[in-house]
């Protein structure tokens, strides 16, 4: 059986998913000075990437070869909620992904054509699925039991009410899947996009204080990041939210060497401007 065009750039798509959802936890995973979540995460990233192998090698068996896509599922999100700024968000976000793929590939097994290869990987990507939400669960009721003011509740409607708004989108590209994944389609508009002038500064001050859940005034150039209270593992969530925004890559080194909200700016002048 052939594989259609189409198909291999959902499947890309797929894969490519997988492997920034894999990425996610793995960096958490890293920073993380819970113990048990660290268990958590690193099994999570262990299973995303192989899921992503798994769809690397289904692409491979029907005889294409994965394509390089302009967006992963979490981009979608990440455009219309800001990309997730501390754990509570991240969890919520994983806790409705998940539970959207496991809907998603139950119905992708139902699309005529579909073949046997792919259905197999997707019966077996629906199993592991299910794993995954149940330790997230956990914790985010743990969360809910500590804190106790519906605050879990309140981010899951919000997060689940995007989700429908951007699966719906996403969706209108079933049939032309290249429209929305092929780089070169993107590339024009998203230059268009970096050469607009923009308020930089400005724009890391709200995602800082939308982390930290404080107003942007309270944040000046010179206040320390530790004293505005971010601890290693917000700032590792921090920074992954400002790489996405800029689409840029700091240097490990920047975590340890960054004091102030001042020098976050600078260094994102820096690695935006070199870009
Ligand atoms: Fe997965
Ligand atoms: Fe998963």
């Amino acid at each position: 059986m052939e594989i259609s065009e189409n198909d291999l750039w959902i499947l890309s798509y797929y894969r490519e998913s997988e492997l920034a959802g894999g990425l996610i936890m793995g960096r958490l995973a890293r920073e993380t000075d819970d113990d048990d979540l660290r268990v958590h995460l690193t099994e999570h990233c262990a299973e995303e990437t192989l899921h992503a192998w798994l769809w690397t090698q289904t692409i491979l068996k029907v005889g294409g070869t994965p394509r390089r896509v302009a967006e992963t599922y979490q981009t979608r999100y990440y455009a219309e909620i800001g990309t997730p700024t501390s754990l509570l968000e991240i969890l919520t976000l994983t806790q409705v992904f998940e539970r959207r793929v496991i809907r998603h590939f139950r119905a992708h097994l139902k699309w005529p054509n579909t073949h046997p290869a792919v259905a197999e990987t997707l019966q077996r990507m629906i199993e592991d699925e299910v794993g995954h939400i149940s330790w997230v669960k956990d914790r985010l009721d743990r969360y809910e039991a500590e804190k106790g003011d519906g605050v879990v509740a309140e981010t899951m409607r919000r997060f689940t009410e995007v989700d429908q708004r951007v699966y719906d989108a996403a969706m209108r590209y079933r049939d032309n899947p290249r429209e929305l994944l092929d780089p070169s389609y993107r590339a024009a508009a998203l230059a268009r996009e970096s050469a607009a002038p923009s308020d930089l500064t400005g724009d890391v001050r709200r995602i800082v204080a939308k982390s930290l859940g404080v107003s942007d005034e309270t944040i000046l150039e010179t206040s320390s990041l530790r004293d505005l209270g971010v601890n290693s593992l917000d700032l590792v969530v921090l920074v992954m939210a400002i790489e996405e925004r800029f689409r840029i890559e700091f240097d490990p080194s920047d975590l340890e060497r960054l004091r102030t909200f001042g020098e976050l700016a600078r260094r994102v002048h820096e690695l935006a401007g070199v870009r």
